[in-house]
């Protein structure tokens, strides 16, 4: 086993706060880290904020900040939250950084050194969004809107700095063919490789029309294109002190599958250029699937997010109540919460590490029940009753053989999987070791032998013994809140990895008799039935009706999230019993249900810019924040009534899921405020205080 051990997450953009979905691919790569850091390699976990670019300016712009201002603030939530998700990263880069700024600009000179970087003119379509270029055939039309955003995409025209990616082609197909594992899981290898081979254009790799980003060395008008930028991260963050550099290549650049094609095609293409050779690649580029929820990517742009910390606290709350007394321990300092613990062990194990999933809290409460509670905490509470002391053990016989078979196997298993980045099929091994441990228990009976037998008693109990440590030190890297307080009631010292020394329990470590065991109270106390209620309503998509501003963790209904209630909306009965009489005809239009109404996405927004359009003099131009982070383009026939200054900073009402208009010549409208008519006038109708993407129902 290599002696060092690198793993990378993406660094996030700051157009929000961190949600559950961002802090699935950190907690997969804390795990990573955490194994290996077990199996003694010196192991380095790096994540970090991607801040440049035209999407963080607009959020900035949004906000009414300057954008290094916004960055601070956000880079801060950032870096504050994983530490209360257990993950504990070596080092935290912004890209804001002079240490980064330095690397990327030198990683430019090579570039451009080596003849691969040449000025040109960009002519084509741009999501901000993703902060990547498009054609119309990935685009779905009409209206050119990004698949990911569902937005109308831009044009872009201007003078640009080209990356020769065409060059490149024939160079990554040849890698990618010698290194199957270059590219994981291997579905996604096929997607990139067939991508390739249709030709690789060249990379437009600058911008003129904004300011915020590393301007380009000897041409301060452009700045870089933001994934030049952001990709160098990985290396740059190794930089200083010069000792990391030695961490180079990565082992693994963890990311989701949103943006694989940028590290399997455009980093390597530009390290390649930038003269380092093939064993200087990162050795694997992983996707891993997107976390669903009520079956739509949880997303920042989508606004269907839930907070983790805040999941997190709830069900250590709600663990906490379940207790006797409600307090945990009897004496001395309160037990560490698992409710972190819980949200990491269900990510890593409910979703298949490499395919979508969807976040169900239901699913969450059953594994704690079963997983949790019944095989892993009963395990421990149904061996510590019997000795408060490791006993001596005698010789196994084949019950006690046919287990440290199970848990050699499952050891085995669980350490292939996890040096395979496979941290779901890693705990599915495990869980077969703690559930061949439960089947022991049943076979050998301990209580039965406790009557008659003290010394098949000791020999039962120290082979559990043995097992529980073995159990809790291949789940710390997933559980490790959860792995020292079982450890500390088998008596052990807490897990603290050292470089060169391998943990892993690949044969049962052998306990001197009379060490002292601490039974304490229950890891996994059984939920109370009103606690699992509520967690329930808090933590649940929304359902079909349910007004979704009384859902806390849903800030607005995003169009994806009505789209989805619209999909699972059961068809309403016909009249049947339980229908209510259709009340009595009014006059307008006529009345439609609920969920047709539920269909629209309705939210405040602020206008934060408006312009006449030329040679249309009815209609205005108007950029709108509706709480998606950049503001939206809407295009609106109300300049008779308004003029633009009037209408900056005002409130209103905006329809956000209509969709979109194009009124010719590149004006693409991406909603429709509300208007009622005054006389000859028309009003847009108005809220005092709400804040952009308040939902409105
Ligand atoms: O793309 N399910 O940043 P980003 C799973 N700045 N993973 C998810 C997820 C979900 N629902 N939502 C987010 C960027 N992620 C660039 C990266 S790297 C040089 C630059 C995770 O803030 C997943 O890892 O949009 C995804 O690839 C990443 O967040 C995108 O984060
Ligand atoms: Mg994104």
């Amino acid at each position: 086993m290599a002696s060092r051990f690198y793993v990378t997450t993406p660094i996030y953009y700051i157009n929000d706060s961190p949600h559950l979905g961002t802090a699935y691919t950190t907690i997969a790569a804390d795990v990573l880290c955490r194994y290996h850091r077990l199996r003694g390699q010196e192991s380095r976990m790096l994540t970090g904020t991607d801040e440049h670019g035209l999407k963080i300016q607009r959020a900035a712009e949004a906000r009414g900040m300057d954008p290094l201002a916004h960055a601070d603030e956000l880079s801060a939530t950032f870096r504050a939250m994983w530490p209360r998700l257990g993950c504990a990263p070596d080092d935290f880069i912004r890209t804001s950084e002079p240490r980064h700024k330095k690397g990327v600009q030198e990683l430019w000179r090579r570039i451009q050194a080596r003849g691969d970087i040449y000025l040109g003119h960009y002519e084509g379509l741009y999501c901000v969004g993703c902060e990547a270029y498009y054609t119309e055939k990935d685009l779905q039309q009409p209206g050119n809107v990004c698949p990911l955003h569902n937005k109308p995409v831009e044009s872009v025209k201007e003078e640009s700095y080209f990356f020769r990616l065409s060059k490149y082609g024939d160079a990554l197909l040849e890698h990618y063919g010698k290194n199957p594992s270059f590219v994981q899981p291997a579905s996604r290898l096929n997607e990139v490789t067939s991508f390739v081979r249709e030709g690789l254009q060249d990379l437009s790799v600058s911008r003129t029309t904004f300011q915020w980003g590393i301007p380009v060395p000897g041409d301060p008008k452009h700045v870089m294109y933001v994934w030049f930028d952001a990709l160098a991260n990985y290396m740059t963050a190794l930089a200083e002190p010069e000792d990391n550099t030695r961490f180079w290549p990565a082992d693994v650049h963890l990311m989701g599958k949103d943006i694989l094609r940028f590290h399997a095609v455009y980093w390597p293409a530009f390290l390649l250029s930038a003269g380092y050779g093939w064993d200087q690649l990162p050795r694997q580029i992983f996707a891993h699937g997107f976390l669903t929820y009520g079956g739509q990517k949880m997303s920042k742009s989508l606004r269907n997010t839930i907070s983790p910390v805040a999941l997190a606290e709830a069900l250590s709350e709600a663990a906490r109540a379940a207790l006797p007394g409600g307090q945990g321990a009897a004496e001395g300092a309160p037990p560490r919460p698992i409710g972190v613990d819980v949200v990491r062990y269900c990510l890593m194990r409910a979703i298949s590490f490499g395919h979508d999933g969807d976040f169900s809290i239901q699913d969450v409460l059953a594994r704690y029940g079963t997983e949790l509670g019944n095989a892993l905490g009963n395990l421990l509470n149904r061996v510590l009753p019997f000795a408060s002391e490791v006993p001596e053990k005698g010789d196994p016989g084949p019950l006690e053989e046919e287990l440290a078979a199970a848990h050699r196997q499952g050891a085995a298993a669980a350490a292939a999987a996890f040096d395979a980045a496979q941290p779901t099929r890693a705990l599915d091994a495990i869980w077969t070791v703690i559930a061949a441990a439960n089947v022991y228990i049943d076979k050998a009976a301990p209580w039965v032998a406790k009557k008659s037998d003290p010394k098949r008693l000791a020999t039962i109990v120290a082979t559990l013994l043995e097992v529980l440590e073995g159990v809790s030190v291949m789940i710390s890297p997933v559980l490790p809140v959860v792995a020292d307080r079982m450890r500390d009631q088998l008596g052990l010292y807490p897990i603290a990895p050292a470089v060169g020394r391998d943990e892993w329990p690949w044969i049962p470590p052998a306990r001197k008799a009379g060490e002292p065991l601490r039974k304490g109270a229950p890891i996994f106390p059984r939920l109370e039935k009103e606690k699992e209620a509520e967690l329930i309503a808090r933590f649940a998509p929304p359902p079909p009706d349910a007004d979704a501003s009384a859902a806390p963790h849903a800030k607005a209904p995003g169009p994806e999230a009505a789209k989805a209630r619209e999909a699972s909306a059961a068809p309403a009965p016909e009249g049947g019993a339980g229908a209510p009489a259709a009340p009595k005809a009014r006059e307008g239009k006529p009345s439609v249900p609920f969920d047709d109404f539920a269909k629209l996405d309705l939210r405040i927004g602020v206008v934060t810019s408006a312009e006449r359009v030329k040679k249309k003099d009815r209609l205005l131009d108007l950029r709108v924040d509706t709480g998606d982070g950049a503001p939206r383009r809407i295009i609106s026939g109300i300049a008779a009534s308004y003029s633009p200054e009037e209408l900056v900073g005002k409130r209103v009402v905006v329809v956000c899921n209509l969709h979109p208009r194009d009124f010719g010549k590149g004006l693409v409208s991406e909603g429709m405020l509300l208007t009622a008519e005054v006389g000859d006038r028309v009003r847009t109708i108005s809220v005092d205080d709400a804040a952009p993407g308040t939902p409105v129902l």
